[in-house]
């Protein structure tokens, strides 16, 4: 398993300051965030109000509980801070690919431009990055393609921003060498993984390959292990494994899973 760290990139520095990558899972997040906070001063007018010493005692605990989880998903929503890279994942997806002379990446997925920046570290400078997403703010808020290229600007990346649809993808039949997906696929209805993963097959050059980037989840109402549900997706999808890799996320338990795939003939 990798370990996370610093190393792996190549070639360009990062700027002082400046990224802004936007806030995850806002809209989950601000709701437990405002859940945490009802709950706290409910409790909190409960315990200085009643004189009952079974109401006094459940309302100390349910702000103990408000407190913590307050404390828990604020942390979550500044994880990683939003100016914040978090390379070490990307690092590893970059190197597990083989990024060295790519000139066209695709990033379906890219968001405000996390990945890409740091992906596109690892290509030559002459190199262009298809940033491509839904752009709306249902997971990021903020997300947009004016900030996937500004981002991509400071870190002297050339980010072109392609607003589309993992699983109807607006990019031409066998023309991408290199495509990445990092961090998105869990986040499609589970019935929109296979079209996505055959509209990435579709598009990927027959000596092409494709690099999955994937949190230890699966889409919402799945109950698999991550690991072998990915698997069993991509090779679905018509691609052979070329590598499987787990690289550990800092502070957590279950590492990410780092996907190479190569397309099939009869895929
Ligand atoms: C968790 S973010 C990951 C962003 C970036 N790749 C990273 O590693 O930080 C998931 C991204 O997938 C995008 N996304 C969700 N569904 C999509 C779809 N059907 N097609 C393209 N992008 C989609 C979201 O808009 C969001 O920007």
């Amino acid at each position: 398993m990798t370990r996370p760290g610093d190393g792996g990139r190549r070639g360009r520095s990062d700027p002082t300051g400046g990224y802004y990558f936007g806030i995850y899972h806002w809209r989950r997040r601000l709701r437990a965030l405002s859940v945490a906070l009802v709950t706290g001063l409910v409790a909190v007018a409960l315990r200085s109000t009643s004189r009952r010493p079974a109401v006094r005692c459940l309302s100390a605990l349910a702000a103990v509980w408000a407190v913590s989880r307050f404390y828990r998903v604020g942390k979550r929503l500044s994880s990683p801070p939003p100016w914040v890279v978090e390379r070490y994942k990307y690092d590893a997806l970059a190197e597990a690919l083989d990024l060295s002379g790519t000139e066209r990446l695709l990033d379906v997925g890219c968001g405000t431009g996390r990945s890409t920046v740091a992906l596109g570290s690892h290509l030559p400078p002459s190199a262009t990055v298809l940033a491509l997403d839904v752009f709306d703010d249902r997971v990021i808020l903020g997300n947009g393609p004016a900030l996937a290229r500004r981002n991509g600007r400071l870190a002297g990346v050339d980010v072109v921003p392609v607003r589309g649809d993992a699983s109807r993808l607006p990019i031409a039949t066998g023309s991408q060498e290199r495509i990445t997906a990092c961090r998105v696929l869990h986040d499609l209805p589970a019935e929109r993984v296979a079209p996505a993963l055959s509209e990435l097959h579709r598009v990927c050059a027959p000596e092409g390959r494709v690099g999955i980037l994937e949190l230890p989840l699966t889409p919402d109402g799945v109950e698999d292990d991550p690991e072998h549900y990915w698997r069993e997706r991509v090779l679905g999808a018509g691609f052979s494994i070329e590598r499987l890799e787990r690289v550990e996320r800092s502070g957590e338990r279950e590492p990410y899973i780092v996907l190479v795939a190569e397309p099939t003939l009869d895929g």
